[in-house]
């Protein structure tokens, strides 16, 4: 499909085919598989655009454009996802870091600019994005960082190592089981939310990822009320919860948490206006 052609009709070439595949961002997409392909920046494509890449590079790009295609998220096909703008490994163990988590980050980050907190708890930390970019733009002493899935640890750590990021604790647990004694200033959680019928309409991109990461049992609730009934006892006075919100169901993790006497519940939106994030202190 795509022997013999230069950098500008190969991209042509491979946008039109993924365009006639229903994709959302066919250039978008061509762009960014050619470039991690040729391993230069996007924006050199253009000062290449007459060069012809070698039989090896071909190859690797239509099998590129090939799995896109077949709706397999550019980011487990490049291996790497962009995430507060560090670089994050990513594969099927994995979620794929989202923008919107970006917003969790962003709280936890103003709120330590206010109040010292040295220590935080990432739980169901996934790839790390979330500890690891509060290891390299907060002032954190202690960060402990844990999930149920040693496959996702190891991608964690790993993401650290790539970060220079060497002061995070993890940890393998089911939620709190494995924390032990220890106590948090901030627990931080960007937790499985999605319910059984929402996952059966996502887009087969989010079929790629691990459903363990995405859906959680009693209505999408189960990680809410676990951290309500139990972060009491990990948390310091006056701590915080700061936890990543399915938008559909704010008003309801809202009372979840108001059922248990957590004060100061805020619920912070998102750039397309949605409940993104819920804020409550622990007295
Ligand atoms: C929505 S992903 C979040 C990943 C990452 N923090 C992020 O924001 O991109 C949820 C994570 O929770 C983990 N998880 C699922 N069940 C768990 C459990 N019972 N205890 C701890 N972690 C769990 C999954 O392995 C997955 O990594």
């Amino acid at each position: 499909m795509l022997d013999g052609k230069n950098v500008f009709t190969l991209l042509k070439t491979a946008e039109t085919f993924l365009k006639s595949k229903r994709l959302s961002e066919p250039e978008s997409d061509a762009q960014v598989l050619l470039s991690f392909v040729l391993s230069i920046k996007r924006s050199k494509l253009v000062l290449i655009r007459s060069q012809k890449p070698t039989d090896r590079q071909l190859s690797h790009y239509e099998e590129c454009i090939l799995r896109r295609s077949k709706r397999e998220p550019v980011a487990y096909i490049t291996g790497f996802a962009g995430f507060m703008n560090f670089e994050f490994k990513v594969d099927e163990n994995v979620l794929i870091p989202r923008p919107e988590t970006e917003i969790l980050v962003e709280t936890v980050l103003k709120l330590t600019n206010i109040e010292n907190k040295n220590s935080v708890l990432d739980l169901c930390t996934g790839s790390g994005c979330i500890a690891v970019s509060l290891a390299r733009l907060g002032k954190f002493k202690n960060i402990t960082a844990s999930d149920v899935n040693s496959d996702a640890i190891e991608i964690a750590k790993e993401n650290a190592r790539i970060n220079n990021v060497l002061n995070i604790d993890f940890v393998e647990s089911n939620v709190f089981d494995k924390i032990n004694s220890k106590k948090f200033d901030i627990i931080i959680s960007n937790p499985p939310y999605v319910t059984d019928e929402e996952y059966n309409i996502l887009e087969p991109e989010l079929k790629y990822e691990p459903k363990s990461a995405l859906t959680a049992r009693d209505g999408g609730l189960f990680f809410y009320k676990e951290i309500a009934n139990k972060a009491g006892k990990y948390l310091n006075n006056n701590g915080f919860i700061l936890l990543e919100l399915n938008a559909n169901k704010a008003d309801e993790i809202k009372q979840v948490f108001l059922n248990k006497d957590y004060k100061n519940i805020e619920i912070i939106k998102d750039y397309a206006r949605l409940p993104r994030v819920l804020k409550a202190k622990c007295m």
